[in-house]
């Protein structure tokens, strides 16, 4: 795999937390108006909440990065008594060096378990707290096929279009389509008109919502076949 972390800048964003940009790429992993208030925006309120309490949920993340959107889920599950299967894909694994600079654990006060989120093996599933068990895979999400009619709620969280043309294609939003049970969401930071058009023409339902700071608009898509119209 290729050698990303001498493209890796720690950056300090608006509201206090840090992120990652790729030099290579002039990429971010977050907005610099805030990476926590972003990810909670779009991940937490647009995703999860819509989604209600049931008895378990499971969510599928593409692109596991810096693992703020996990220790974001971890606390909700902890704050709201709600059991969460996570379950998270990272095409770049970043190294202790890097997480161990972010400061979400310390804002959070969830210090023990951003760590442990990290320090984690790949591909097993770990019961972090009574309510919140993980499993990360260290693959290209586009290479995997996901079980069928399984998660409740998928984060699409991935680099840009530009930057991963073998993951935002109609095959790969076909397979996370099958993935997701009925009434499923999918929330995306994207809304490129071609991102759009793949999601509609996999069978989703699409919303725009109003993006966090810096930011007009997000996706949410919903599955809902076509037998039930
Ligand atoms: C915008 S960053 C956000 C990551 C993460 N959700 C976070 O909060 O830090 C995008 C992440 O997607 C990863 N990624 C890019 N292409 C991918 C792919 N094809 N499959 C899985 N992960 C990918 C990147 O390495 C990066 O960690």
């Amino acid at each position: 795999m290729e050698d990303i972390e001498k493209h890796l800048e720690l950056i300090i964003t608006e509201d206090g937390s840090s992120s990652l940009r790729r030099n290579d790429l002039q990429e971010g992993y977050h907005s610099t108006f805030g990476a926590i208030s972003e990810s909670k925006h779009i991940f937490i309120e647009a995703g999860l909440r819509k989604v209600g309490i049931l008895p378990n949920i499971n969510i599928l993340e593409i692109g596991f990065g810096t693992g703020l959107n996990a220790i974001l889920t971890l606390e909700f599950a902890i704050k709201e008594e709600q059991s969460i299967y996570y379950q998270t894909i990272e095409k770049y694994p970043l190294s202790k060096e890097i997480t161990s600079e972010l400061n979400y654990g310390k804002i959070l006060d969830l210090e023990k378990e951003f760590e442990k989120i990290h320090s984690l093996d790949w591909v097993r599933d770990y019961q972090l707290d009574q309510y919140f068990t993980i499993h990360k895979i260290d693959k290209p999400a586009e290479e995997l096929c996901f079980a069928k009619d399984f998660f409740h709620l998928i984060y699409f969280d991935a680099f840009a279009p530009q930057f991963e043309e073998n993951l935002w294609t109609k095959a790969v939003f076909e397979n996370i389509f099958l993935s997701l049970k009925e009434g499923g969401i999918l929330v995306t930071y994207c809304c490129k008109g071609d991102v759009k058009r793949m999601l509609k023409s996999s069978g989703f339902q699409i919303e725009k919502l109003p993006g966090p700071k810096g930011k007009r608009e997000i996706l949410r898509a919903v599955k809902i076949s076509k037998s039930l119209y």
